[in-house]
């Protein structure tokens, strides 16, 4: 580790939407690892290289059990979910590998290859409406956040229609004002699926969750399952294609060579994913005493690992701040890496595949509808992606 003088605060906001934030360059300068410092003055380790971060998402005496002493928080606004545990990405195994597998069968590659055709009609549909709205549009409402809300929806068999209300919880639980907004959006969700569940347990539909009650699983467990498939399902996506379609405009070079070979939109996927980083701070505390690096992270230290600056990790990525359609993106870590590496990965690039292809096919003119640096982006300190994206055409 390179001595910094001064430990960097983590997070930061970015000052581009689809670059690192300027004050994590000492950062990539210190790989593999830093010290930064949390909100609230506390120390954690910052992983910043690219071959550390995969060794050391793998490695299980780093914990996500966010109900352990001295787990780190990287926002006041998240404190108010300390002490409540997540279903998957809060658990580790043995009990993590059990509810894996009770979901595993409906995100395999083969079951997102089979929704295809189903993610094609919902992105039609969305559009027809769009363009029948009229130029300009606002894209996040319009078509970024409701293609995989809908998405989500069908897979689950949560009603969509309503959509308003678990949309608002899951932006209260994101990017609330307080930790105790956050705290009641949790509340509020964990009902609302509660009483989904009871539903189905009488009468039993079409979707994942209704599978879940008819296989046995209890109440507990399959709201519990709910509430991380729900939220993990949209926001994420939303934020992929919102930002993704904002980064495209912004490189009109390379969105002409996609257009002019449609063939190259996998690799573009995967690239943008790679510089785009939008879940860019995942979050371990040391169980055990790791040698890494000639580092030694101690038990009961908290482990960060930034996103963006491991993806640009120039012995990986050599000129990792271009974005190329051509390099083997691939091991980029926007997944995540090792047990809890992303369940929705498969159904997420599928959706963003068909969503920007058909957006930017059927619009061959579209464009921000105002100037780049007025578009609000979201802060440092959650999921990264656009506010909202006024764009004509
Ligand atoms: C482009 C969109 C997406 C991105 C960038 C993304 C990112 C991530 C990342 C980084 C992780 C690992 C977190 C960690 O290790 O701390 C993760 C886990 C997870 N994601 Fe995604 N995700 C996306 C879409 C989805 C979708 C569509 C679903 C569908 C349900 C989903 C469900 C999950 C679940 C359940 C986990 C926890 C897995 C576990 O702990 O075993 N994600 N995601």
């Amino acid at each position: 580790m390179t001595d910094t003088a001064q430990p960097v605060a983590f997070p930061q906001d970015r000052t581009c939407p689809y670059q690192p934030p300027p004050g994590y360059r000492p950062l990539r300068e210190a790989r593999p690892l830093a010290r930064v410092t949390l909100f609230d003055g506390s120390p954690a380790w910052l992983v910043s290289g690219h071959g550390t971060a995969r060794r050391l998402l793998a490695d299980r005496r780093l914990s996500t059990d966010r109900t352990r002493d001295g787990f780190p928080v990287t926002t006041a606004r998240l404190a108010g979910l300390v002490r409540r545990t997540t279903a998957l990405l809060g658990v580790d195994d043995p009990e993590h590998r059990a509810q894996r597998k009770l979901v595993l069968p409906e995100f395999t590659l083969k079951r997102a290859a089979a929704l295809r055709p189903r993610i094609q009609e919902i992105v039609d549909a969305r559009l027809d409406a769009m363009i029948a709205g009229g130029s300009p549009a606002e894209l996040v409402s319009a078509f970024a956040l409701p293609v995989p809300s809908m998405v989500i929806c069908a897979l689950l068999g949560v009603p969509y229609a309503d959509h308003d209300f678990f949309e608002e919880q899951s932006r209260r639980l994101l990017r609330g004002p307080d930790s105790a907004d956050v705290a009641d959006a949790r509340d509020r969700l964990e009902d609302y699926l509660g009483d989904l569940v009871d539903r189905k347990r009488e009468h039993p539909g079409h979707g994942l969750l209704d599978d879940l009650v008819c296989q046995g699983v209890d109440r507990e467990q399959t709201v519990a399952l709910a509430v991380i498939l729900l939220i993990a399902g949209h926001e994420t996506t939303a934020n992929m294609i919102s930002l993704g379609t904002y980064t495209l405009l912004c490189h009109p070079e390379r969105l002409a060579e996609l257009r002019a070979d449609p063939s190259l939109l996998p690799g573009a996927v995967e690239e943008l994913m790679r510089v785009l980083s939008i879940a860019d701070g995942l979050l371990r505390l040391a169980t055990e005493d790791i040698e890494v690096d000639g580092e030694t992270i101690r038990a009961g230290e908290g482990v960060v690992f930034a996103g963006s600056v491991i993806n640009r990790d120039e012995s990986v990525y050599p000129d990792p701040d271009a974005l190329d359609w051509h390099r083997p993106a691939r091991h980029h870590v926007s997944f995540g890496f090792g047990i809890h590496q992303c369940l929705g990965q498969n159904l997420a690039r599928a959706e963003l595949e068909i969503a920007l292809r058909a957006l930017f096919t059927r619009l061959p003119g579209l464009r921000l509808a105002v100037p780049a640096e007025e578009i609000p982006f979201k802060p440092g300190d959650t999921i990264q992606g656009m506010l909202e994206l006024p764009v004509a055409w």
